[in-house]
């Protein structure tokens, strides 16, 4: 007989979690981590972008030498640039090697303090939330830990009400942009990755302070293409195949393109998404060239 636990969520100060994946009592620890001006924390709503700043800091750390990186013990990317409130993950950054270079799906309310006395960097990667939609839809079909939609339409009303890991698309930006002059951040878009991930990485790298040559940067460009990560079994998760995806009904990297949301949405689903975005983004301060009008 199976014993797979089914999928469930739970809310934990504001956070929509997995349960069994993320516990409060670890969550709880993240906020009184001490901190050094080396740490850097990527900060992402799921499917905008994650794996992929994974793969730029680990070509970033090694100044664009892929085979340096090293791999022993390890099964993905997601080993070597953890996610802050996995299990256990608090324990391991405290004894980690600097720098320390982690992701996170959390809240703003919910990270480190320190980083509001200016100690570690934050990179923020938002993505056009029509794709982001989508790509979470897909997904949900294969990571093993998240509930299978019914439909796109059911998970399409989940994801307007916030009631999906990480909880709402619009929250999560607004809170964390509101706080981008209390810490040291750097604000990004995927679409801006996609045309022109040149620029994108040697933005990086002047924000992280590396310093790399032209060809170093070249070769982390290169090496962090969707075509490229595709094929590099650490960057696509292969390794977890069947213990956290399922790579028959799908996998991380998937389309990695901008605008999917038009081969998904019906104009109905489009013309309330709208009206939801302007309505909640009124005041965010910046229009993205995603142009959601
Ligand atoms: P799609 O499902 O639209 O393809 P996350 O890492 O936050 O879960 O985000 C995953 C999304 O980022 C997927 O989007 C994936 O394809 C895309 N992605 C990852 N690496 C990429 C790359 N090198 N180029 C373009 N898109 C990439």
């Amino acid at each position: 007989m199976s014993t797979t636990p089914i999928p469930e969520l739970i809310t934990h100060k504001g956070f929509r979690m997995i349960k069994g994946i993320h516990f409060p009592h670890e969550v709880d620890q993240i906020r009184d981590l001490e901190l050094r001006d080396s740490d850097v924390f990527v900060a992402t709503f799921p499917k905008s972008g994650t794996i992929w700043m994974q793969q730029i800091l680990l070509l970033l750390k090694c100044k664009g030498n892929k085979d340096s990186i090293c791999k022993k013990d390890t099964l993905n990317n997601g080993d070597l640039v953890p996610w802050i409130e996995g299990p256990e993950k608090v324990q391991d950054f405290v004894k980690a090697e600097h720098p320390r270079y982690y992701v996170t799906h959390l809240p703003y309310h919910l990270i480190p303090q320190e980083l509001s006395r200016r100690r570690g960097k934050v990179i923020y990667v938002a993505r056009n939330p029509k794709d982001v939609l989508v790509s979470y839809y897909h997904f949900h079909k294969s990571l093993l830990v998240l509930e299978t939609p019914k439909s796109f339409d059911e998970f399409f009303d989940k994801f307007m009400r916030g009631d999906v890991m990480a909880g709402s698309w619009f929250e999560h930006i607004k809170t964390w942009f509101s706080h981008k002059d209390d810490i040291n951040m750097l604000f990004l878009t995927y679409e801006e990755m996609i045309q022109d991930l040149q620029i994108v990485v040697k933005k990086i790298a002047e924000f992280l302070g590396a310093d790399l040559t032209q060809d170093q940067l070249n070769s982390v460009v290169k090496h962090s293409t969707f075509r490229n990560m595709r094929q590099d079994p650490h960057a696509n998760y292969e390794k977890t195949d069947g213990v956290l995806i399922n790579q028959q009904a799908g996998c991380f990297l998937r389309k990695g393109t901008i605008g999917d949301w038009k081969n998904h949405f019906t104009v109905a689903q489009s013309e309330r998404f709208n009206e939801v975005f302007k309505q909640e983004m009124k005041d965010f301060p910046v229009s993205f060239i995603w142009d959601i009008k």
